[in-house]
């Protein structure tokens, strides 16, 4: 089968990894880059002996064009996705998808009327032992589901903070919750603060329900010296940890701990593989811009009920 030409737009710390996975992937072709800053463009360009552009007008009308990654600031995203929609380019946009939801269901209106692939960028789906803890939950391996904890804490990011902890990192929990359940959250109580941060939240504890009395809670921050990224999910009959940084999995019931043994994989090796070969053979995406515009309106609803001191209903 032909590659797919790709391109990606925002060529910082995370745009330049998906040139090189493109780069890597036999599905696909890297056959230009864009980035409005000129230098940071050419740099990721050079290598990989393709085209760079500071501007997506000129990118956008080359045929040879078929998908674009959209990789910029979380506050442009929407804007330029929106572009790339209407030239009539598949899209894979990076989370938050955008900064509000009425955005988010303008560009999942646009997909569908021109029939594109829109798939957001939840990293997360893509980690081999994730999916494992998905097949248990719906399996009942674990017995009935209870809870799920995610701590996602780190020190300040070095790229521009555009957005805050909830839009920016505890998104990708709030996606995994709504996966591992398989179901919306019906309420979300949070608590948010701002302790360095001059515009933005940079800590957040949420605390999602769900039917049944089943029950997420997700903390996160910019505040904490060490990286610590991990999952745990209690079952009626056995509890299931996952390190998303080491890939570790480990399952714990009343008489033993197992830790099955997957080889590590790059999730965003896997994630854009997927969304070329979506495209490729015409098939739906593990992830769909309804998922961005549905965890993005669970992040404003934890801001709200911050806000408010109040729990938020979400149905
Ligand atoms: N899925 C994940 O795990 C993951 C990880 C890291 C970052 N991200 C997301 O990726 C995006 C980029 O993050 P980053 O850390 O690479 O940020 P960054 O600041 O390092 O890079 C963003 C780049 O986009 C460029 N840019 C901004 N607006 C543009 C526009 N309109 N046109 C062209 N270029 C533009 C900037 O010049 C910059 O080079 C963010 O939305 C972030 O949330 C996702």
């Amino acid at each position: 089968m032909k590659p797919l030409g790709v391109a990606v737009i925002g060529t910082g710390f995370w745009g330049r990894n998906h040139a090189r996975v493109f780069k890597e992937l036999e599905e696909t072709d890297l056959k230009a880059v864009c980035d409005v800053d000129a230098e940071r463009a050419g740099k990721v360009a050079k290598p990989f002996d393709v085209k760079p552009y500071t501007s997506i007008g000129k990118m956008l009308k080359r045929k040879d064009i078929e998908a674009l990654s959209v990789c910029t600031w979380s506050t442009s995203l929407a804007e330029e996705a929106t572009k790339a929609l209407k030239a009539v380019k598949h899209v894979l946009i990076e989370k938050p998808m955008a900064t509000e939801p009425k955005q988010a269901e303008k560009l999942i209106k646009i997909a569908n009327d021109q029939g594109l692939h829109l798939t957001v960028g939840f990293l997360m789906r893509f980690i081999p032992g994730l999916q494992h803890v998905r097949k248990a939950v719906e399996n009942k391996a674990i017995g009935k589901i209870v809870c799920a904890t995610a701590k996602r804490v780190s020190e300040w990011p070095e790229r521009v903070g555009d957005v805050g902890v909830v839009k920016d990192t505890a998104i990708h929990d709030i996606d995994v919750m709504r996966y591992l359940f398989n179901e919306d959250p019906v309420t979300v109580y949070a608590k948010t603060g701002s302790m360095k941060h001059a515009k933005f939240e940079d800590y957040a504890q949420i605390m999602l329900t769900f039917e049944d009395g089943k029950s997420a809670f997700i903390e996160s921050n910019w505040l904490t010296p060490y990286k610590t990224r991990t999952l745990t999910v209690t079952g009626s009959e056995a509890i299931m940890k996952l390190d998303y940084i080491t890939q570790e999995l480990t399952i714990e019931d009343a008489k033993e701990t197992v830790q099955p043994r997957y080889q590590w994989q790059e999730p965003l090796k896997l994630e854009l593989k997927h969304f070329a070969n979506c495209i490729l053979k015409k098939e739906k995406p593990l992830i769909t811009g309804i998922d961005g515009l549905k965890a993005l309106q669970v992040a404003e609803a934890t801001l709200k009920s911050s806000a408010s001191g109040r729990t938020v209903k979400l149905k």
